[in-house]
């Protein structure tokens, strides 16, 4: 056998939440035959699987009984250009900041948006990641997975993906079925930047600039974002650990009269989204702390690891924020974080 399979391996590094957290198994994948063996491996000692990319959106258990699959699959090949734009085919296991800095630097339109998202490139279409006015599907054509029981290699277009906010078919239809391997993407040459984001609006006001160059919104977004959000160097979390929901308008002016400060934006159909940060900052405010966990100072709606928390306290302050809101607003809120159970056979 190709691949090695590691035993009681520590986690804690391979995800930004920075919660101790112990694999019975590991493998790091750097093909799809190593990706294809280790599948095999688990259906033959029958247990379950977790696939982490970049372990920025998981909340680990402290023991996981399975076997972790550490995909490292690289790739990074132009395989279509013109005056007009150019596709790209990204290996899953390639780190997004990293690709979206090359993207930058060749002067390719679209992902500056998102600079400085935590994680791989192939976790990137599971939660269809988004920032500042830009959701990934807009510049994905397609994706490449391997199917978790047949072991087809399958390439699924941006079309059928399902995408929608912080959604794909990958956590939905998809889910515990699907290894991403590659994802393809089309980035224009000429486009108009998408700089009417609220707070990037404020940051070029702030510092006098008019027009801004693909460059400068690059760096703006990594300036704003590392004044709103913690740095997962130093700091454990997973951004945004709750959705921003989604709610029929009618319940939202509601909301509205009582609170004629709450953020909203309007959304077709019928409904509106709530922005959850401003939720969560009404009801428990920022900074606010439990022990080791604790609502980050800039920005309330990110959970962070202040040392030594584990999982499960993690979940508990989440439980709670989740209460405190419900009783203030009556909304319910969906957690975008994936949290994992002890022998979950999540991907
Ligand atoms: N707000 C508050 N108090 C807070 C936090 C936010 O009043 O503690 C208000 C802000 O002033 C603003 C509004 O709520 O008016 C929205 O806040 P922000 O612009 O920070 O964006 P967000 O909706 O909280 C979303 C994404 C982030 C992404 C930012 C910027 C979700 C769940 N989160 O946050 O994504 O970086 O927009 O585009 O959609 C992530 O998904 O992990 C993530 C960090």
């Amino acid at each position: 056998m190709a691949i090695t399979i590691e035993k009681q391996v520590e986690l804690s590094s391979y995800t930004t939440m920075g919660v101790s957290a112990k694999a019975q198994y590991v493998a790091r994948i750097n093909s799809v035959g190593a990706l294809v063996e280790a599948l095999n491996w688990a259906k033959n000692n029958k247990v379950g699987i977790l696939v982490l990319g970049g372990g920025s959106n998981v909340l680990l258990p402290r023991y996981f009984e399975g076997l972790v699959l550490l995909v490292g699959l690289k790739k990074k090949d132009i395989i279509h250009e013109d005056e007009y734009s150019v596709e790209l085919l990204i290996g899953a296991g390639e780190n997004w900041h990293e690709m979206v800095e090359w993207t930058v630097e060749k002067g390719w339109i679209g992902l500056e948006n998102l600079a400085l998202i935590p994680g791989s490139v192939g976790a990137a279409p599971i939660q269809n990641i988004g920032a500042y006015g830009v959701e990934v599907e807009e510049y994905i054509t397609s994706v490449q997975y391997l199917h978790v029981e047949t072991l087809d290699l399958i390439w699924i277009d941006r079309d059928k993906c399902n995408f929608a906010y912080r959604n794909s078919i990958f956590k939905d239809e998809l889910k515990n079925k699907a290894i991403i391997t590659e994802v393809q993407f089309k980035l224009p040459k000429n486009a108009q930047l998408r700089t009417d984001y609220e707070s990037l609006g404020y940051f070029f006001s702030q510092h006098g600039i008019h027009n801004p160059s693909q460059q400068q919104l690059f760096d703006a977004v990594i300036q704003v974002r590392q004044s709103r959000l913690p740095d997962i160097q130093t700091q454990g979390s997973c951004g945004s650990f709750f959705k921003n929901p989604l709610l029929p308008s009618e319940q939202i002016d509601r909301l509205s009269t009582r609170f004629p400060d709450i953020k909203t934006y309007p959304m077709p159909g019928g409904y509106t989204k709530v922005a959850a940060g401003w939720l969560i900052d009404k009801a428990v405010g920022k900074g606010f702390r439990k022990g080791q966990v604790g609502t980050y100072e800039q920005q309330a709606l990110v959970i962070v690891n202040h040392g030594g928390a584990s999982g499960d306290e993690i979940c508990e302050f989440a439980s709670l924020i989740h209460s405190k809101v419900l009783e203030m607003f009556k909304i319910s809120l969906e957690a975008e974080v994936q949290i994992i159970s002890k022998n979950s056979k999540d991907i």
